[in-house]
């Protein structure tokens, strides 16, 4: 906070929660929210007339400095979380990524040192990129220390894919920590196979990589991960759902009373394929990314998820590479950097595309932003509410500020954006992080190191719920008396 304010107080806005809307002020101090009401006193106010008044989102899919492809993604904590406020994300969580054989507590340690520039707070996944004793071991570990999700890429092969076999394996894991496992779903050995094959036949540009992932690769490895999940008895979440093939099995999984997640992307929500057929090839590279954009009927499908309940998260899985790193893929779409940016266009575009048009609710926008992943990671309601004692991330939201999305005003460091072009109606008036105005009116106030890591205990009601009733109906044998076997007397 700036010195000498010790209350900040919001006025004179509506507060939109994911359950209701309501006028009130706020008072803010040391970082919370310290009172909601009428009228309230403080050393500063932050003028809210006109504007609502939400609890700050939460992108839990992000790439900050990823290594990856043969590179890193371009944007490190300070300039993703900077583009996270500038757009009324106050917090992300990114995914640490353990190499081969590498021990997850000292891919955690590299990951802290990557996170000291964040200036809004932050979380990690953990991914269970390889299989053995020491992360069998560890992940235990690694659950202590706050991070009570595990991630499986059931795509990159020979990469970061894991089998079958390691995935039974560690979702097992994770339901006896109390822990929920996320995965990227599409199943890596077909893919590869495509791949080939499309190359084989000459087809080396960006059009090959949508080609190689059709949506049967994403519903198959969805629904496998889903019956897995639940025979594991784990919580199961499922990262950038793109398709209707994977938002069924999800769907029809929710029908059934399985604990299971589904995660849009803003970018699946709003762009479709046709960017690949694009003539310009950095064009089209700059939107490569896994799962691909698809066709424009798959968007309905999300967006009626979303309204339906049967899909809860808009995500970015914000991993941005450079127009010079997308170029390594310039003879092989193989080698194009999996990626696109967002973070900082996530909340405008889908305030644009979904409150402007029906088809969300302002309490349902902040639902899918913010609340819904709050509880899912289980730091609800430190984050993710408007309430006495939560943390003051929170967004004054200005429903009549408009603006058109160009690279030129971006945090990001990357030259180009995928919604580029695109009119947004909704943004910022303020962004606090916890307190801190890091966002007035489109200037960024945000302080490199002033996020903090924020700790996720296992076992949340979900976890609970899902044990006890796993517990209930386990599988026992029969007890029979010997005079019910045979021979018996
Ligand atoms: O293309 C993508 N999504 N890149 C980031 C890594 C991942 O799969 O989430
Ligand atoms: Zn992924
Ligand atoms: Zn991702
Ligand atoms: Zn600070």
């Amino acid at each position: 906070m700036k010195e000498g304010i010790m209350r900040r107080v919001i006025k004179g806005g509506t507060i939109v929660t994911a359950d209701r809307s309501y006028e009130a002020d706020i008072a803010v101090e040391n970082g919370v929210i310290a009172e909601i009401g009428p009228d309230l006193k403080g050393d500063e106010v932050l003028d809210a007339s006109g504007c609502y008044v939400m609890p700050g989102g939460i992108d839990p899919h992000v790439h900050l400095q990823m290594p990856f492809m043969g590179t890193f993604s371009a944007d490190d904590f300070e300039s993703g979380t900077r583009a996270a406020l500038a757009g009324g994300t106050t917090m992300v969580v990114d995914f640490c990524l353990p190499d081969p054989q590498q021990a997850p507590l000292d891919a955690l340690a590299i990951w802290d040192a990557k996170a000291r520039g964040a200036c809004a707070d932050y979380s990690y996944h953990m991914a269970v990129t390889w299989w053995g004793e020491t992360m069998f071991d560890q992940m235990q570990a690694v659950t202590r220390r706050g991070i009570n999700t595990f991630k499986h890429f059931l795509a990159y092969k020979g990469a970061l894919m894991v089998n079958d076999e390691e995935l039974f394996a560690s979702f097992r894991r994770c339901a006896e920590l109390g822990s929920t496992a996320l995965v990227h779903a599409e199943n890596g050995d077909v893919v590869a196979a495509m791949q080939e094959k499309l190359l084989s036949e000459g087809l080396t540009g960006p059009e090959g990589h949508a080609l190689s992932r059709p949506p049967e690769v994403e519903g198959e490895a969805t629904n496998r991960a889903i019956m897995l999940a639940d025979m594991a008895g784990v919580p199961l979440y499922v990262v950038h759902t793109s398709c209707e093939q994977a938002h069924e099995a999800i769907r029809r999984a929710r029908q059934k009373g399985m604990r299971v997640y589904g995660e849009p992307l803003i970018q699946h929500l709003v762009l479709d394929d046709s960017e690949y057929r694009h003539e310009n090839w950095d064009h089209a590279a700059q939107r490569v990314m896994s799962p691909p954009f698809r066709d424009k009927r798959h968007q309905d499908s999300l967006w009626a998820g979303l309204q339906a309940g049967s899909l809860q998260v808009v995500a970015t899985d914000h991993c941005a590479f450079t127009i010079e790193q997308k170029r390594f893929g310039l003879n092989d779409f193989t080698r194009i950097p999996n990626g696109t940016g967002g973070l900082e266009d996530r909340m405008p575009v889908l305030w644009t595309e979904g409150v402007n048009t029906g088809r969300l609710t302002p309490n349902e926008f902040v639902a899918v932003t913010s609340t819904n992943i709050a509880k899912i990671l289980n730091c609800y309601p430190q984050k993710g509410a408007i309430l006495p004692g939560s943390d003051a991330d929170i967004v004054v939201w200005d429903p009549e500020k408009s603006a058109t999305i160009t690279p030129e005003r971006q945090q990001s460091v990357v030259e180009y954006n995928v919604f580029e072009g695109r009119e947004v109606k909704g943004l910022p008036r303020y962004t606090l992080a916890r307190g801190e105005v890091a966002v007035e009116d489109g200037a960024i106030r945000a302080t490199p190191g002033h996020g903090r890591f924020v700790g996720r205990p296992p076992m949340g009601p979900v976890n609970k719920a899902l044990s006890t009733w796993k517990a209930a109906t386990a599988p026992r044998g029969v007890a029979r008396s010997a005079a019910n076997m045979p021979g018996g007397v």
